[in-house]
């Protein structure tokens, strides 16, 4: 059932390049100029008028809500607020009926989204889902939804959930930005064009396994480690310090790169592996700053670069390389790296890497 990989976790991150092709499959019809999804197109009114976007989830779910903002906002547009479920619930929101409110959750049965859920519908949002179990609470309590078709996801550390939830929302993101009239017809055909390119660069980003075993090796007795991120691969920084938290029990923590100076470089000494997502679109020369005030600090630098990097991998103590995309279907690429690490981390620690202590894989507690 593990499909000749060790784990559950190995073989969902090698499903990656085809559950993200399940997932835009008969949606994205590049040859016509067209997305379809049926939650959206009979809904279209709701989103068009909305003030804002409000996004809610936990955990891997909310970073991939972080992603949609970066994207909602750059191409189509609308204001969007991320929060967690939990947070939102509680805090007595401001929420109106020109209000869209997406919640995303891999297992829909995630017990403070379905509540952050049912106070949005109360106060009259329109409420939109982004599951992946069809049928689940949250698939059956939203208005309307999209599913990530990603099928069965059984380790315990969400891997292609969060892709294919950030290609649903990628979809969701495009067909505004062309409504909207925020696209020209080339813009947008270049967008679809390259989405359709996706599965076969992430197959290409899961070449670089060998390296990153390589790397973990280095790394594994790490007792904290640091990921950075700018822009559409701040979240990828988050994700990729939670991959690595929730199952080699290592303590990492992600910051966006420019905060740094604020407060967490002085962690900086020769023990500090910093993982830096430096890609050539991504406000590459701050970055490169940003690594420079390492190095100059004696940290560690492992580095995600785009291929053909120079100037990063002249710095860096290790690079590995993804394709070059557009910027913002990057984190598509550079979280793939960053869950393989802490794959094979977890691993060399002997720690349980399908089944992390303390954890379960939906969370029906509050
Ligand atoms: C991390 C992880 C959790 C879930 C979170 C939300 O790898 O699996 O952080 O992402 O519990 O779960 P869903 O998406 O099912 O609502």
């Amino acid at each position: 059932e593990k499909g000749g990989y060790d784990h559950f976790m190995l073989k969902e991150i090698y499903e990656q390049p085809r559950a993200i092709l399940d997932t835009y499959r008969g949606r994205l019809r590049a040859d016509q100029g067209i997305i379809k999804m049926a939650g959206i197109d009979e809904h279209l009114e709701k989103f068009m008028n909305a003030n804002r976007i409000i996004i809610v989830a936990c955990g891997t779910s909310w970073h991939a809500g972080l992603v949609a903002e970066y994207i909602f906002e750059d191409l189509a547009r609308v204001p969007v607020e991320v929060e967690y479920a939990s947070e939102f619930r509680y805090r007595n929101p401001v929420i109106t009926n020109k209000d869209v409110l997406i919640a995303i959750s891999q297992s829909g049965e995630t017990a403070d989204t379905l509540a952050a859920i049912k106070l949005a519908k109360e106060k009259g949002a329109f409420v939109f889902g982004v599951c992946n179990v069809v049928g689940s609470s949250i698939a059956r309590e939203t208005d309307a939804g999209a599913y990530t078709h990603a099928g069965p996801e059984i380790g315990v550390a969400s891997t292609k959930a969060f892709t294919t939830q950030i290609t649903v929302l990628t979809l969701i993101a495009l067909k505004l930005a062309k409504e909207k009239g925020e696209f020209s017809e080339s813009k947008f055909h270049e967008f679809l064009t390259e989405l359709e390119t996706i599965p076969a660069k992430v197959e290409k980003a899961l070449e670089s396994n060998p390296l990153v075993e390589i790397i973990s090796d280095v790394y594994k007795d790490a007792t904290n480690c640091l990921y950075l991120g700018r822009g559409y691969n701040f979240p990828v920084a988050l994700e990729g310090a939670l991959k690595l938290k929730e199952i080699s029990y290592i303590h990492a923590e992600g910051y966006p790169a420019a905060e740094m100076k604020h407060g967490p470089i002085a962690l900086i000494d020769d023990q500090m592996p910093v993982f830096v997502i430096a890609t050539k679109k991504g406000h590459y020369e701050k970055v490169v700053s940003n690594i420079q005030e390492i190095k100059s600090r004696k940290g560690k630098i492992i580095a995600i670069v785009t291929e053909g990097d120079e100037q990063v991998t002249e710095l860096a103590d290790h690079v590995i390389e993804v394709p070059e995309t557009l910027e913002s279907l990057s984190p598509l690429l550079t979280t793939i790296p960053l869950q393989l690490l802490s794959y094979h981390i977890a691993v060399m620690r002997g720690c349980n890497v399908d089944q992390p202590r303390n954890l379960a894989k939906s969370v029906t507690v509050e």
